[in-house]
């Protein structure tokens, strides 16, 4: 709203967010997409039906009202429509949501609850974060690809697969779409896609999705410091638009758009072998082939302002197909992005193995069958070229840049170990 609507007529539609009355007027704040707007509908102005449907139209009801625009200090946002006429189109029963709520209640009334002004705010959040991607990779010349979500390859972990029937056949759903867009890149040199994965997570922290938003990227001709960049190119390009864009579902949310700003390439680069010995500082009990959990990626970030890569994983703890690091063989090409603040990983990413022999002992170690394999290791027969590549956890960004305290928030359904409904 701005002053120079003041006086004028206007029309709005939306749904009842609070009401009260008190003699002969009726004081409603009305929402709708975009923010909300406090209504005064007086006895005297509007026709007496109108009056009799405002006084009793209750918590999200939804309405069509006109009037005229005042100045008025105390209602949010500093104005309020003097109402002229004031239409109840779907009445509303008693809304079973109402100020202080169980989380678990607010989970069974996820249908309800996402009309809330927080769950509002982060679906703008991360629209915004996403069309700053978009626009980065567009820039930057990649193209957006669809890769299948039904599967038969398990890139990451064989344990957190979903399985599903397929014809006569078992399949995957989609844990990545790393190797689809590996062998686009022999066509196009630079691609990404952005959809669902999922991964059968048992364990049931703030941090695990069952079906998440992954955001990837691979390139030909890039290796692991390239992809570094592009990691910490893209991220500030999401996080600058998003400011520019969601200040002020930013601030409602508590998070200072101020500091997101700040954030510009390059971010810190942090050798695995560092980040042990500064857990060891730190009194952590970790040793040299430690996995870096939720614990230990929040000490190594807590009082940072700036996201950190943590590159150089030894080989037992990442996915058989990265590329061998020559300065250490023990260990990989490869980087985690950790978030600041102890948000901890955002991003996975490395370069790629491109010799078959290495990855044909991997997969047999494994035990993987090698017949589902057979057109990943192709690509490393017709021309195969130094790449990398990376996955982003689109919850996982807007939970860091919402101050989320549980990634559930971060997506309107969220898909766990405990949860289908709604
Ligand atoms: O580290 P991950 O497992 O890496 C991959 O899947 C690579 N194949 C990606 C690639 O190189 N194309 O997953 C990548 C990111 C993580 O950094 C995290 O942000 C997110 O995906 N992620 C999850 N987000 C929510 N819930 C889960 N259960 C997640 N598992 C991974
Ligand atoms: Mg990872």
């Amino acid at each position: 709203m701005s002053k120079s609507l003041v006086g004028t007529k206007i029309q709005i539609r939306g749904w009842i967010w609070r009401t009260r009355s008190s003699g002969g007027i009726v004081f409603a704040v009305v929402r709708d997409a975009t923010g909300v707007m406090q209504v005064t509908v007086k006895k005297d102005n509007v026709p007496d039906a109108d009056f009799e449907a405002a006084s009793k139209a209750g918590i999200e009801s939804s309405v069509v009202i006109e009037g005229e625009v005042a100045e008025d200090k105390r209602a949010p946002g500093g104005f309020e429509i003097r109402a002229t006429s004031f239409q109840l189109v779907g009445s509303s029963e008693a809304f079973p949501i109402t100020e202080y709520q169980s989380t678990e209640l607010l989970l069974d009334l996820r249908h309800l609850w996402i009309r809330s002004r927080e769950q509002n705010a982060i679906s703008r959040i991360k629209d915004s974060l996403i069309r700053g991607a978009r626009e980065w990779f567009h820039e930057n010349g990649y193209i957006e690809v669809n890769p299948p979500i039904i599967t038969g390859v398990a890139p990451e972990d064989s344990t957190t697969l979903f399985q599903l029937k397929y014809f006569d056949r078992i399949a995957y759903l989609s844990q990545t779409a790393q190797f689809y867009l590996e062998s686009l890149i022999y066509s196009l040199e630079k691609v990404y896609s952005l959809t669902p994965s999922f991964r059968a997570e048992k364990s049931r922290t703030p941090r695990h999705l069952a079906e998440y938003w992954h955001l990837e990227m691979e390139a030909a001709w890039v290796d692991n410091e390239g992809n570094m960049k592009v990691q910490e190119e893209l991220v500030s390009a999401m996080l600058h638009n998003a400011v520019a864009e969601c200040s002020p579902e930013l601030k409602f949310l508590k998070r200072d758009p101020a500091i997101l700003q700040k954030i510009e390439p390059p971010f810190e680069r942090m050798k695995y072998d560092e980040a042990m010995e500064y857990l060891q500082k730190k009194g952590l009990e970790v040793s040299w082939g430690s996995d870096l959990g939720a614990i230990e990626e929040r000490e190594l970030t807590k009082d940072k302002t700036i996201p950190v890569f943590v590159v150089n994983y030894p080989k037992e703890l990442k996915p058989f197909y990265m590329k061998e690091n020559p300065e250490d063989p023990r260990t990989y090409k490869n980087s985690d992005l950790l978030a600041p603040e102890g948000f901890g990983e955002i991003i996975g990413g490395s370069e790629r193995e491109t010799d078959n022999a290495l990855l044909l002992e991997r997969l047999q170690e494994k035990g993987e069958s090698l017949d589902s394999y057979k057109w990943y290791l192709d690509l490393r027969k017709y021309g195969s070229v130094p790449h990398s590549g990376f996955g982003l956890g689109m919850e996982r960004i807007v939970t860091w840049v919402c101050k989320l305290e549980h990634i559930r928030d971060a997506i309107p359904y969220p898909r766990t170990v405990a949860r289908v409904y709604p």
